[in-house]
């Protein structure tokens, strides 16, 4: 028997992880959420500004609870399937603004990030792009049970590589980052839609889903 009905498309959430207007990652950001468009999903683009919170203090949740920051952010990822970030490197490392948004949204039950899928792309002016803040990055997500792409996109000297249209100069480049969101696009699609094979990603300890729950080192 065939259908036609079509398959709802995938929501995938994309935002920058910098603040600032000029960021160089904001505009990854917005060049990965046209790609992701073009691939047929729907997109929700935000800003890190949208979503404003103090350092995590354990006092402030105790008195007042999570942010407002912290709950627009939990939002918008309860809605999507799959998130992408655009990252800058902070001394090797994840930005604290990133790190601290991730550590709110944590302690908020249901805590969203376990059930997504996340790619992750950086922009620097330097010669490795950001990619060993990408590194760091995937710690936080994989301990929170993020399913995160194993590839990842690191754009070097990043301030001389946009042309006008928003697009990589270098046509190279430009097919790499539109083959790896495409790619990632048909996995998590796979995984949305063919329930079956969501484990195959990987079974963390701890993990309370109805199958038995396995030694990572079993595999
Ligand atoms: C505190 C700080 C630390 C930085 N550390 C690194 C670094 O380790 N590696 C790197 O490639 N760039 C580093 N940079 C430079 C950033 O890559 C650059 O400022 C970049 O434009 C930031 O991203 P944005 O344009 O999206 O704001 C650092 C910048 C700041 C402010």
């Amino acid at each position: 028997m065939t259908t036609d009905t079509q398959p709802a498309p995938l929501r995938v959430l994309v935002f920058g992880a910098a603040l600032r207007a000029g960021s160089v990652n904001a505009r990854l950001a917005s060049l990965v959420a046209r790609l992701f468009a073009e691939s047929g999903a729907d997109v929700d683009h935000a800003r890190m500004r949208d979503f404003p919170m103090p350092m995590y203090d354990g006092d402030v949740e105790d008195a007042e609870g999570p942010p407002r920051g912290a709950l627009a952010l939990r939002d918008r990822l309860e809605w999507c399937d799959a998130f992408a970030i655009s990252s800058p490197e902070y001394n090797a490392s994840v930005p604290g603004v990133l790190k601290n948004a991730i550590d709110w949204v944590s302690r908020i039950q249901p805590q969203p990030f376990k059930t997504k899928y996340a790619l992750l792309v950086s922009a620097s002016p330097s010669m490795v792009g950001g990619n060993r803040g990408l590194w760091a990055l995937r710690v936080p997500l994989e301990h929170l049970g993020t399913r995160v792409y194993p590839d990842m996109f690191s754009l070097a000297s990043a301030y001389d590589q946009f042309a006008e249209d928003g697009r990589l100069a270098n046509p190279g480049l430009q097919e790499r980052l539109a083959e790896t969101v495409s790619a990632f696009v048909h996995l998590v699609e796979a995984d949305v839609r063919y329930v079956c094979l969501q484990r195959r990603w990987y079974e963390f300890l701890g993990d309370r889903t109805e199958a038995p729950v396995t030694q990572r080192a079993e595999g």
